[in-house]
């Protein structure tokens, strides 16, 4: 085993490929967590993954070069670009812009492969049928946080005039004529509102979205279509009324800062008495977790595009319940589980939007956790110290939260999986690094 540290990261080894984050492809790592450090300092966040892929996906709306600024250097936006190309666009990648060219006509169906990489391609969808009347996109197939089915997208793409069925492990999408219409959708799900809303921008007439979901990147989403030439009503509200136009233009769009990754180092420095200061994100985009936080006994201050989280002692404990925006979000459950895991008291967290994102709450009791999960809740006694083990990232989230875990665990933790962090948090280690925190990454096959 070899410890690699920072200079691994930031691609100075000589195995492997290199990719954005940290992350080289073909290298087994893990992360080495020794707990104990307060961590203090400042942190920069950069764009929010679950916005730029989308924003990636919009481009295809309109023929032309389109600049996304701010993107996050994460593997997912390498992949998503490999899926714009297999649809015929030029995509090159400097640092933290993109640059997108679409052409005049770009192809209709989606590689399998890329796809199959990258749950969030299926974004592609929408613009995909507004641009081309026609669609073939790979189902990108099961996920560890629980099943994530397509029904309300096709639902919606139906109602606009689309056929849409599922064939062949494949999305298929037609449409002579796309007319607005009225969808309810069953759920305020982000990616059928995404999807429906980028069909619609290219429909005849007026859609309304009822029950659309406000997510803070739906909004950037809305933004950037705005710059294109779409007519929005309703953005940032759970009604969305779209006026149909007959073409778009490119343009020129900054992503919006992460407010997941901004609430991950809230979360750290509320976990370790320490005091941190994150730049680069607006915190009403997160001010029911600050709000949590300063019950469980932080102080918090806020600026226009940055906030501190400080606390004195060990954090008290509170409940949580997962909703959709602007109700506490699903991604933070397992930094809040981390955080009830050593807080003073016993938490109740209820999860109401993945079904099986709970699985990663066994790691969790590795660490020593005294958390048991029923159905759609868990109950987690706190206590002062949690021990170090070895153990698995089942998705980007899970992952923060044990490497959280790690943090006030006696003894090295290691973090196993570090693929799917790197995939969400862009020089993890290298900012954890900077707030403090005793944290490496190391290369070679795990024992076991
Ligand atoms: C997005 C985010 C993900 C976040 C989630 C909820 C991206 C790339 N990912 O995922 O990080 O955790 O929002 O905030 O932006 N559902 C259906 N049928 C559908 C669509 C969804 O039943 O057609 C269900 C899902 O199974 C899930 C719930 O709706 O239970 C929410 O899913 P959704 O909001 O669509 O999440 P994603 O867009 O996949």
């Amino acid at each position: 085993m070899r410890r690699v540290g920072e200079a691994f990261a930031t691609g100075g080894g000589s195995r492997g490929e290199d990719v954005p984050g940290g992350y080289r492809r073909g290298v087994v790592e893990h992360f080495a967590v020794r707990g104990g450090a307060r961590l203090t300092g400042s942190v920069d966040v950069v764009g929010a993954k679950n916005s730029v892929l989308k924003l990636m996906a919009a481009a295809l709306l309109a023929r032309g070069r389109t600049t996304l600024e701010n993107c996050p250097e994460i593997l997912d936006v390498p992949l998503m670009a490999d899926v714009l190309r297999s649809l015929g666009c030029e995509v090159s990648i400097h640092g933290r812009t993109v640059l997108i060219d679409v052409p005049a006509e770009p192809g209709a169906e989606a590689d399998y492969r890329s796809v199959s990489r990258l749950r969030a391609s299926v974004c592609v969808l929408g613009p995909l049928v507004a641009r081309c009347r026609r669609a073939v996109v790979p189902l990108p197939g099961g996920d560890a946080i629980g099943s994530r089915p397509l029904d309300m997208h096709q639902n919606g793409l139906r109602k606009l005039g689309a056929t849409t069925e599922i064939e062949h492990g494949c999305v298929k999408a037609r449409a002579e004529d796309l007319h607005g219409a009225q969808i309810w959708l069953d759920f305020p799900s982000v990616g059928a509102t995404e999807n429906i809303l980028m069909a619609a921008v290219l429909a005849e007439g007026t859609t309304i979205i009822d029950n659309a979901a406000r997510e803070p990147e739906i909004v950037d989403l809305c933004v950037m279509l705005a710059q294109m030439g779409a007519k929005l009503e309703g953005v940032g509200t759970s009604t969305l009324i779209v006026h149909g136009v007959t073409g778009l233009q490119p343009t020129t769009h900054q992503v919006i800062g992460d407010r997941i990754v901004g609430a991950t180092w809230a979360f750290a420095a509320a976990m370790t008495s320490g005091e941190v200061t994150v730049r680069g994100v607006n915190p009403h985009h997160i001010d029911l977790v600050l709000d949590k936080l300063r019950s469980a006994g932080a102080e918090t201050t806020t600026g226009e595009q940055e906030f501190t989280v400080a606390m004195d002692g060990r954090p008290q404990a509170v409940d949580f319940v997962t909703l959709p925006y602007p109700g506490f979000a699903t991604d933070l459950q397992p930094m809040a589980i981390a955080l009830s895991a050593v807080a003073e008291g016993t938490s109740m967290i209820t999860e109401n939007v993945f079904e099986a994102r709970f699985r990663f709450v066994d790691e969790m009791i590795r660490l020593g956790a005294d958390a048991r999960t029923d159905g759609h809740h868990a109950v987690v006694r706190g206590r002062e110290l949690l021990s170090s083990a070895p153990v698995w990232a089942s998705d980007i989230r899970a992952g923060a939260g044990l490497v959280l875990a790690g943090l006030c665990a006696q003894g090295s933790t290691e973090v196993w999986d570090v693929a799917h962090i790197d995939r969400g948090y862009p020089r993890f280690v290298e900012n954890l690094r900077s707030l403090g925190a005793d944290i490496s990454r190391v290369a070679g096959e795990p024992d076991r």
